[in-house]
């Protein structure tokens, strides 16, 4: 079901400084950057091999991220798992039993489909599934 890990995300409170961290001081190339309002998120991305960390600041307070960073602080927010097909891995995660946050795919970055599983039942790992974007 799943192929990858395809990023983690993590979330920030100043993206501009995280993002010189990463590009900078880890060294790490800077691919995209994008607003997902569906997310509520300013997201960028940054290459390591195949895969990516997502940095994540929230778009407001009464979101997510916003409420994560609030009970949490900045850090490590979810792993999401690449597939070639999100709607079986979907099923086969529903009929696995696990608790669903989106029982139906959303638009994720760079148009990618995306579907959360709740921290739960997963062993308080927030979990995501991405079918990349075509
Ligand atoms: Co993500």
């Amino acid at each position: 079901v799943f192929g990858r890990i395809d990023h983690i995300g993590v979330a920030v409170e100043d993206l501009d400084e995280a993002v010189a961290l990463y590009s900078e001081r880890l060294a790490m190339p800077l691919q995209h950057r994008e607003t997902v309002e569906q997310q509520g998120v300013e997201a960028v991305l940054l290459g390591v091999g195949e895969s990516h960390v997502e940095l994540l600041r929230p778009l407001g307070p009464d979101t997510a991220v916003g409420r994560f960073l609030e009970r949490n602080g900045p850090g490590l927010h979810h792993v999401a798992y690449g597939t070639d097909d999100i709607d079986s891995a979907l099923e086969s995660v529903r009929a696995a039993g696990l608790r669903l946050i989106d029982e139906r795919p959303r638009t994720g970055i760079r148009n990618s489909r995306v579907a959360f599983v709740h921290p739960r039942s997963t062993g308080g790992v927030l979990t995501e599934l991405v079918e990349a974007g075509h």
